[in-house]
C-alpha cells in the first residue's frame, strides 16, 4: 500500500514539476506593472524581470527611488511617480500604463507597494494609525487593481498580490495584519470572478526577509511607543518594550537576506504557463507560520505567547 502511495506521490510531483516549468512564449514583448519600486521586493523585481527581457512599467513613491531604479536597468524599463492612496494618481497612472502598452494589453500587475508602521501592540495605537496602514496595503491595492482589470484582461494577463504570513496569522497588533487579511478575502473572491475571463491570479505570502520595512521596525516601535499615553506605559512598562525591540531584533537577525525567494515566486506566478494560486515564500514561512496558521487556535495561541514579552501589571 505505501509504495502505491509513494508511488502516487511521486507522479503528482513530478506532474506539478513539469507543467511548472512551462514557460508562456513571446515574454519580450508582455509589458509588467509593479507597485513600490523603490526598495526591498518591487525594487529586485523590476530589475531581475528587466534582465529576463520583460517590458517592465515601476512605480514608485518618490523621484529618487525612480532615478536610482532607472540608472540600473535598460532603457526598456519605464518609470512612474505614484502614491497608491491617492486616487487621482492612480487614474492618472492606469492612462500612462494605457498609452505604453498600446493594444497589447497588461501582461502582469504586482501590487506589492506596502507598509508596515505603524505597529504594535493594539491598545498603544488609534484609528488613525490603522487607517494610515490600511489605507495604503488594502485601499491602495484595490485602487491600483480596479484601475488595471481593464488592460489585463485585454491581456487574458496575470495579477500578483504581495501579502505576508501575517495575512494568515496575525503576530502583532495594529493594521498591518487586517490589513493583509483583507488582501487574502479579496485576492479569493477576485479569482473566482476573473477565472471566466482568463485572467489568472496568485498571491505570495512571504515570511520575514531583510527589507527597509522590516529593518526599521524596532525605531518605529520606540516612536509608537513615545505616543503612549502614560496610563496604558504604566500598564505595559518600559521592559515590555525592550523585550519587544529585542524580539525585533532577532527577527531581523534570522530574517532571510535572499530575496530571490519572493521575487523568484513571482516571476514564476509571472511567466508560467501554470502558476500557482499560494506561494509561501522563504523557510520560515513554509515550515513554522503557514503550518501553524491551519492548527487549532488554542495551540497557535499557546505557541504565540511563547514568544511575547508579559506586561507589566499583567494578573
Ligand atoms: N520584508 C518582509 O519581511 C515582508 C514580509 C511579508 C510581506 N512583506 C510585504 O512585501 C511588500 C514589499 O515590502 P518590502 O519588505 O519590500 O518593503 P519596502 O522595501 O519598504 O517596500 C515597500 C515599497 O512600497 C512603497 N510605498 C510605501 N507607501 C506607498 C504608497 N502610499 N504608494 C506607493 N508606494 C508606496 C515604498 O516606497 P518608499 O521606499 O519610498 O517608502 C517601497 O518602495 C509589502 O506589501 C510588505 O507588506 C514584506
Ligand atoms: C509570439 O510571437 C509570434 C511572432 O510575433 C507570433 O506568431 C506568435 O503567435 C506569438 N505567440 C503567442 C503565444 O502569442
Ligand atoms: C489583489 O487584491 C485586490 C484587492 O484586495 C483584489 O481585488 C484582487 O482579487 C487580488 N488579487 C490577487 C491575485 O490576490
Ligand atoms: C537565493 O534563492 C535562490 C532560489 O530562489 C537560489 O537559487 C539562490 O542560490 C539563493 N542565493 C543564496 C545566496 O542563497
Amino acid at each position: 500500500m505505501w509504495f502505491y502511495l509513494a508511488v502516487l506521490l511521486g507522479f503528482y510531483f513530478f506532474r506539478r514539476w513539469y507543467r511548472e516549468r512551462q514557460i508562456v512564449e513571446n515574454l519580450t514583448e508582455k509589458y509588467v506593472f509593479i507597485t513600490g519600486c523603490d526598495s526591498g521586493f518591487g525594487n529586485q523585481l523590476a530589475r531581475q524581470l528587466d534582465t529576463r527581457g520583460l517590458r517592465v512599467l515601476a512605480a514608485c513613491l518618490t523621484q529618487k527611488g525612480a532615478e536610482d531604479l532607472k540608472r540600473l536597468t535598460s532603457d526598456r524599463l519605464k518609470t512612474i511617480i505614484l502614491d497608491i492612496t491617492i486616487t487621482e494618481n492612480v487614474a492618472a497612472a492606469a492612462k500612462w500604463v494605457k498609452q505604453c502598452v498600446g493594444n497589447k494589453g497588461l501582461w502582469g500587475l504586482v501590487n506589492n507597494a506596502g507598509i508596515g508602521d505603524p505597529s504594535g501592540p493594539n491598545e498603544w495605537l488609534t484609528k488613525d494609525d490603522f487607517a494610515k496602514v490600511i489605507n495604503v496595503n488594502l485601499f491602495g491595492l484595490i485602487d491600483v487593481t480596479l484601475h488595471m482589470l481593464p488592460l489585463v484582461r485585454a491581456a487574458r494577463g496575470r495579477v500578483v498580490n504581495v501579502t505576508s504570513i501575517f495575512g494568515r496569522l496575525p503576530y502583532i497588533g495594529g493594521g498591518y495584519s487586517p490589513s493583509k487579511y483583507g488582501v487574502e478575502a479579496f485576492s479569493d473572491s477576485l479569482r473566482r470572478e476573473l477565472h471566466s475571463f482568463g485572467v489568472q491570479l496568485s498571491i505570495i505570502e512571504p515570511g520575514a526577509f531583510s527589507t527597509p520595512l522590516l529593518k526599521s521596525i524596532e525605531e518605529k516601535f520606540r516612536e509608537t511607543w513615545s505616543r503612549v499615553p502614560s496610563d496604558i506605559k504604566e500598564l505595559y512598562g518600559e521592559q515590555y518594550l525592550e523585550k519587544l525591540c529585542k524580539i525585533c531584533q532577532r527577527i531581523n537577525k534570522d530574517a532571510s537576506q535572499n530575496l530571490s525567494l519572493v521575487t523568484d515566486s513571482i516571476e514564476h506566478a509571472l511567466t508560467s504557463c501554470y502558476p500557482r494560486t499560494r506561494y509561501a515564500a522563504g523557510w520560515d514561512a513554509k515550515l513554522f507560520y503557514i503550518p501553524l496558521s491551519y492548527m487549532p487556535t488554542s495551540l497557535t495561541d499557546y505557541m504565540l505567547t511563547c514568544f511575547m514579552p508579559e506586561p507589566a501589571q499583567a494578573v
